[in-house]
């Protein structure tokens, strides 16, 4: 695997990897990857010729009171989980290279309905800052296909979304979270838990099933099942942020007759904020 570090330098290689015909995946990523991460170098391996992935923690889609300067940078290992998972070409910018005129940009991507509800109303400005520098990454390596974990499942709807509504032409795909045995979500924050809260975490997985099956049994009051998983959480040492059952694609509030649903739930253990989500089908008959 190549690292490079200059958006010319990439342009380069994506040219020469096109020049021959390639299909060019792309993973763009934050760093200090875990499993989840090289299931996403796995799935573009699989589905293209030339596989790029990118490492930029970018300070456009933290809030200021958020773990920027904290965030784990682990550039030496995730070269070698990069390189062991088949990816052609590492692109790890300092952040000069992807914002030459700082943070103050004129040009910003927004999803209005997408970025501004969920996880978006937490943190202002998040899913602006991610459209935008998706956008960008997607300018500078013109992929065919990018990889997206159905971990962030707002971010991939919302990418989706972007796409679609700006024309852009690179197919979507998404691969299932990564799972700790005891049911965590794989995640670069989860390194913030103590002892303590990361043997409390799984409560978060285990409330998105108990939701789950209570919606497969039909016939289940949203506001009352919101309600118990809220107080479960509490009741595991969680400060929810919200549990929120949603239509899967758009993600607004479901109609009765809407079968295709998605749990999400945001909460705090500790200061760790942790996210999570599970797609459930709902009975006909609910
Ligand atoms: O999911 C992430 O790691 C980031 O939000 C992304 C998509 C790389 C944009 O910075």
């Amino acid at each position: 695997m190549i690292t490079v570090s200059t958006i010319a330098e990439v342009r380069q290689h994506v040219q020469a990897a096109r020049a021959k015909g390639q299909r060019i995946g792309f993973v763009p990523t934050m760093g200090n990857l875990h499993a989840g991460h090289l299931a996403l170098a796995d799935a573009a391996r699989a589905n293209a010729d030339f596989v790029v992935a990118s490492i930029f923690v970018n300070p456009l889609q933290f809030g200021p009171n958020e773990d920027l300067d904290a965030y784990p940078r682990t550039l030496e290992a995730d070269q070698q989980g990069l390189t062991d998972h088949g990816v052609d070409l590492l692109f790890a910018p300092a952040v000069a290279e992807v914002y030459p005129d700082g943070m103050t940009l004129q040009t910003r991507v927004s999803v209005p309905g997408l970025g501004d509800i969920l996880c978006g109303a937490s943190r202002p400005g998040h899913f602006d800052g991610v459209a935008t520098v998706v956008t960008k990454l997607f300018q500078i390596v013109q992929p065919d296909l990018a990889v997206f974990g159905r971990k962030d499942f707002q971010q991939l709807t919302l990418i989706r979304r972007m796409v679609r509504d700006l024309s852009m032409p690179v197919t979507i795909l998404d691969v299932p979270t990564a799972r700790a045995e005891d049911g965590l979500a794989l995640s670069s924050r989860n390194h913030y838990l103590s002892a303590d809260e990361r043997a409390k975490a799984p409560a978060l997985y285990r409330t998105l099933n108990q939701i789950a099956e209570q919606l497969q049994q039909g016939g289940a009051d949203l506001i009352k099942v919101r309600k118990q998983a809220l107080t479960n959480l509490e009741d595991s040492g969680f400060r929810p942020d919200y549990v929120e059952i949603r239509h899967r694609h758009t993600l607004q509030e479901p109609l009765q007759e809407d079968r295709e649903l998605v749990i999400l739930a945001a909460a705090w253990m500790g200061k760790t904020r942790l996210i999570d989500n599970l797609v459930v089908d709902r009975p006909a008959s609910s």
